[in-house]
C-alpha cells in the first residue's frame, strides 16, 4: 500500500428544523448533495400571516421520520451507511429546535456515530460551500434572513467576526411586515421581489439608515415604520397606493443599505469576494444591485442557488463537515439553543 493514499469520504446525515421547514439531507465530503428533503410548512402558516411556533413543533414531529427516511432513500443509503449526523441547535424557535435535536441524538444513540451541533446561520453561510469551489478565504458574507442581517468577516471555515448587525428588525422581518402590511401575504419577501419587479423604484421616498459613518450595523424598523405610515395615511385619505411602486420603492431602500455596507466591509478586510447567505440572499433586486456595484470595485460577488438560500439541511450538512474533520462532536446532553450567535459554542 505506500506510496498509495487511502482517501475516505465521510457521509453525513443533516437535520434541520429550526423555523417551519422540517429538512434532511445526506452529505457527501461536505460538498456533494446525495439528498436534500425540504418540506415546507408555508401553506400551514400562510393563513396565520406568519409561522405560529407550536403548530411548527407539532408538524415537525409528524414529519421528521419520513423526511429522514427519505432522505436515506433518495441517497441510496441506509443508517449503516452514515459516519455522523449533524443537527441545527440553535438559532432558531425552542419546541421546533427541540425535535431535530432529539432525532439527532437518537440517531447518534442509536448508530453509534458522532453527533455534531451545527449553528444555523453558520449553515446559510455554508450553503455557499456546497456549490463554489473558487471560493478563498477571507471572504465577507452579507447573511440575511427572516431573523438576522449580519455583515461577517470570513477567516476560514468557523472562524468569523461579526462586523455589523441589525440593531432592531432583520432584512426579511422587514420585508414580511411590509408584505402583510400590503396584504400581499406570507413569506412576504418573494412576493415583494416579483412585485417590485413590475413598479417604479423611484416612486416613493424612503428612508434610508445609514447610521454613523463608521458604522457597518443595519436598521429597518424605521423604514418599516414609515412604508406602515404612508399606507395608513392613505388609506384615511381614501387614496390610492400603487402597490408595485411601492413594494419596488421599499425594496430598493433597503438594498441600496445593505449593499452599500457590504462593499465598505470588503474595503475595511481588503477582501475581492462577497458571499450572500439566507433566505433575503434569494432576493433578485439584491443580488443584481450587489453584482452592479461590486463590478464597479472589481469584486467577485457570489450566492447559492434560491432552493439553498431558504432553510434546508444541506447548508448544515455542509458546515458540519468541518466540524467532523475537527472532530468537533457534541455530546448526547446536547440542547437546542435559540439564541444561540455566530462563533459561540454551547454544548
Ligand atoms: O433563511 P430563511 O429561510 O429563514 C430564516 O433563517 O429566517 O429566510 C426566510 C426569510 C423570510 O423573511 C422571507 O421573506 C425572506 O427570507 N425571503 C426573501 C426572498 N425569499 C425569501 N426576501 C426577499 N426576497 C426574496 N426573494
Ligand atoms: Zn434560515
Amino acid at each position: 500500500m505506500e506510496g498509495i493514499e487511502l482517501v475516505m469520504s465521510v457521509i453525513l446525515l443533516s437535520i434541520e428544523t429550526s423555523c417551519d421547514e422540517t429538512s434532511a439531507a445526506v452529505i457527501k465530503d461536505g460538498k456533494e448533495i446525495l439528498s436534500n428533503i425540504i418540506t415546507s410548512q408555508i401553506p400551514i402558516h400562510q393563513k396565520f400571516g406568519g409561522v405560529v411556533p407550536e403548530i411548527a413543533s407539532r408538524k415537525h414531529i409528524e414529519l421528521i421520520n419520513g423526511v429522514i427516511k427519505e432522505a436515506l432513500d433518495e441517497a441510496n443509503l441506509t443508517f449503516d451507511d452514515l459516519d455522523g449526523v449533524a443537527v441545527t441547535y440553535g438559532p432558531g424557535l425552542v419546541g421546533a429546535l427541540l425535535v431535530g435535536v432529539s432525532a439527532g441524538k437518537a440517531i447518534s444513540l442509536a448508530q453509534g456515530i458522532p453527533l455534531i451541533a451545527v449553528n444555523h446561520i453558520e449553515g446559510h453561510i455554508c450553503a455557499n460551500f456546497l456549490e463554489n469551489s473558487t471560493l478563498e478565504f477571507p471572504l465577507i458574507c452579507l447573511v440575511v434572513s427572516g431573523g438576522h442581517s449580519d455583515l461577517v468577516a470570513i477567516y476560514d471555515y468557523g472562524k468569523y467576526e461579526i462586523l455589523g448587525r441589525t440593531r432592531d428588525d432583520a432584512a426579511g422581518e422587514a420585508f414580511d411586515k411590509v408584505a402583510r402590511a400590503l396584504g400581499l401575504g406570507y413569506p412576504g419577501g418573494p412576493l415583494i421581489d416579483k412585485l417590485a419587479k413590475e413598479g417604479d423604484c423611484t416612486a416613493y421616498q424612503l428612508p434610508k439608515a445609514y447610521l454613523e459613518v463608521d458604522s457597518l450595523d443595519f436598521s429597518f424598523s424605521g423604514l418599516k415604520s414609515a412604508v406602515l405610515n404612508l399606507l395608513n395615511k392613505a388609506n384615511m385619505k381614501n387614496e390610492e397606493i400603487n402597490q408595485a411602486d411601492l413594494a419596488a420603492s421599499f425594496q430598493k431602500a433597503v438594498t441600496d443599505v445593505l449593499v452599500n455596507k457590504t462593499i465598505k466591509a470588503v474595503k475595511r478586510i481588503g477582501t475581492k469576494q462577497i458571499i450572500l447567505a439566507g433566505g433575503v440572499a434569494a432576493n433578485q433586486g439584491l443580488r443584481n444591485s450587489l453584482q452592479k456595484e461590486a463590478e464597479k470595485n472589481n469584486i467577485e460577488v457570489s450566492y447559492p442557488k434560491v432552493i439553498l438560500c431558504t432553510d434546508n439541511a444541506a447548508m448544515i450538512g455542509c458546515a458540519a463537515y468541518y466540524k467532523y474533520i475537527k472532530e468537533d462532536f457534541a455530546p448526547l446532553s446536547l440542547n437546542a439553543c435559540p439564541n444561540l450567535k455566530l462563533g459561540e459554542e454551547r454544548y
